[in-house]
């Protein structure tokens, strides 16, 4: 029998130490060191690295990178179109994949599909349930729509089990080309003196699921649950051993709900995934047939967003009502708050608006999230319209990165911006002064018109049009 040693894991940070110690040398946590048993053989560095990697890089030596050869089957689809475009066109054979999110947000119900799809094909996948029997998983599967049902109903697998050893047992009996374990916090080994979701668990299964996807080829997806905080619980732990980290987010209540790449090892982490949970599932959204509002309202701008490949066109609201004087408060949702109180302060230095006395609040309609500062121009605006009860006017879209000095400068891929913005029905634009001339490709299709500065812009807010219903306004009739 292997010799058994023991380390201590840090119950916050993830740390391993040789010996035990009231505060973790680490993070300086109190009390946080618990006892980790495990082979002499595979033992975990004192430096923290994982223990089961020591064995596996001794097994294949070294080759010069001319002599590897390219996997065969490089990636193959899940069927979920949004959740192959953020993967990167789909699973790699052997990749680990952590799916993150908040509660009842729809990770279960993605997988479900996404294996469904997969068995629908005639490829085995395994549906590991540590949280449902497999009778509340049928419920669920019997809800949502699959290409053929009777066919992912044969080669769709359920498992209700918490323990890691007998799910990678029946994984490796039933071959599967996917196996989903939901969720990874519940799942724990028995030969560990540590409760299941416990850090020496989390850190212990899903290593164990690791490997299990590098030596047979098999992808792995393991849902995470994410802490009040809203980081995947394991603070990073369990990102830095798997390949691909994705985070399903949005509100419950919103209609969309995002899946963003936040590790992709093979592929780009700018893609997002839309979807929209219904009755029957989550139902993929089609962004183009996402338009700009059919009547102007003052506090809402449209704003042609950058997510990977696409231009998705992001509608910013602000509402600006009175509020105590000191004690201000500024709320963004779908926008970073820092930015936000940097675009307070500049339309009051820069846009003449006097703004000390009022409770600002912005967010992105349908739970987007606008991260680039390509989005300030449309933030002020948003703000500055809600404040004056102004507006843009119907199917304006503003671009344009603010700087503090209140000047409009230039964004990239502006043209590219423009375009989807003009394709999805917007007639006028407002863009940095600097970049007018690149889009001279649409001249004729919608007014351009080019603002230096944040006053400037502000200037182009006009009033709201009584009647609901009014022919679109042209930007260049209006003042300024
Ligand atoms: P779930 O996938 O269980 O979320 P998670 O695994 O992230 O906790 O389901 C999320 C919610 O979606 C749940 O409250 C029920 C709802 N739902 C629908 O509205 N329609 C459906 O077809 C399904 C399967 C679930
Ligand atoms: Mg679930």
């Amino acid at each position: 029998m292997a010799k058994l040693r023991t380390s201590w894991v840090c119950d916050g940070c993830g740390g391993v130490q040789v010996r035990w110690a009231g505060k973790c040398p680490d993070c300086g946590a109190w009390d946080s060191l618990k006892e980790f048993r495990h082979d002499a053989g595979s033992a975990p560095a004192a430096d923290g690295a994982a223990p089961a990697w020591q064995g596996l890089a001794s097994a294949s030596p070294a080759v010069p990178l001319g002599q590897v050869e390219p996997l065969e089957a490089p990636r193959f689809a899940t069927g979920v179109g949004e959740l192959d475009r953020v993967l990167g066109g789909g699973c790699v054979p052997g990749s680990a994949i952590l799916l993150g999110g908040d509660p009842g947000i729809g990770k279960s119900t993605l997988l479900l599909q996404a294996l469904g799809h997969v068995a629908a094909l005639g490829t085995p996948v395994l549906y590991a349930s540590s949280e449902e029997s497999a009778h509340q998983v049928k419920l669920r599967a019997e809800r949502i729509e699959s290409p053929s049902n009777a066919e992912r109903d044969r080669h769709l697998y359920l498992l209700a089990d918490t323990n890691i050893a007998r799910i990678l047992e029946q994984a490796r009996t039933i071959k599967p080309a996917i196996l989903a374990i939901d969720s990874i916090q519940l799942v724990s080994r028995h030969d560990l003196d540590a409760l299941p979701g416990s850090m020496s668990q989390l850190r212990r299964c899903c290593l164990d699921a690791v490997q299990f996807a590098k030596s047979t080829g098999t992808v792995v997806i393991v849902v995470g649950h994410v802490t009040k905080e809203g980081d995947l619980a394991g603070p990073k732990l369990l990102e830095h051993m798997v390949d691909v980290v994705l985070s399903f987010e949005g509100d419950r209540h919103l209609a969309w709900r995002v899946v963003r790449g936040v590790k992709n090892r093979f592929g780009s982490t700018l893609e997002i995934g839309l979807f929209e949970m219904t009755g029957s599932g989550l139902e993929q959204v089609d962004e183009g047939a996402i338009a700009p509002d059919a009547v102007a309202r003052a506090g809402c701008v449209s704003f042609p967003t950058l997510a990977g490949s696409r231009v998705l066109l992001a509608e910013i609201q602000s509402l600006v009502v009175a509020g105590i004087l000191g004690s201000a408060k500024r709320k963004g949702s779908g926008v970073d708050a820092n930015r936000l109180a940097m675009m307070i302060a500049v339309l009051e230095r820069h846009g003449g608006l006097r703004l000390g006395d009022r409770d600002i609040y912005a967010s992105v309609a349908g739970g987007l999230r606008i991260v680039e500062p390509a989005g300030d121009l449309a933030v002020c605006l948003a703000v500055a319209g809600a404040h004056l009860d102004r507006t843009l006017g119907r199917g304006t879209a503003a671009i344009g990165e603010v700087a503090l000095s209140g000047e409009v400068r230039p964004t990239r891929q502006l043209l590219q911006r423009a375009s989807e913005a003009v394709r999805r029905g917007c007639s006028a634009l407002l863009v940095p002064a600097g970049q007018v001339g690149d889009l001279k490709s649409l001249a004729g299709k919608a007014d351009i018109v080019g603002v230096t500065n944040v006053a400037q812009a502000i200037d182009q807010l006009g009033a709201v049009p009584s009647a609901v219903v009014q022919p679109s306004p042209r930007v260049s009739t209006r003042r300024g």
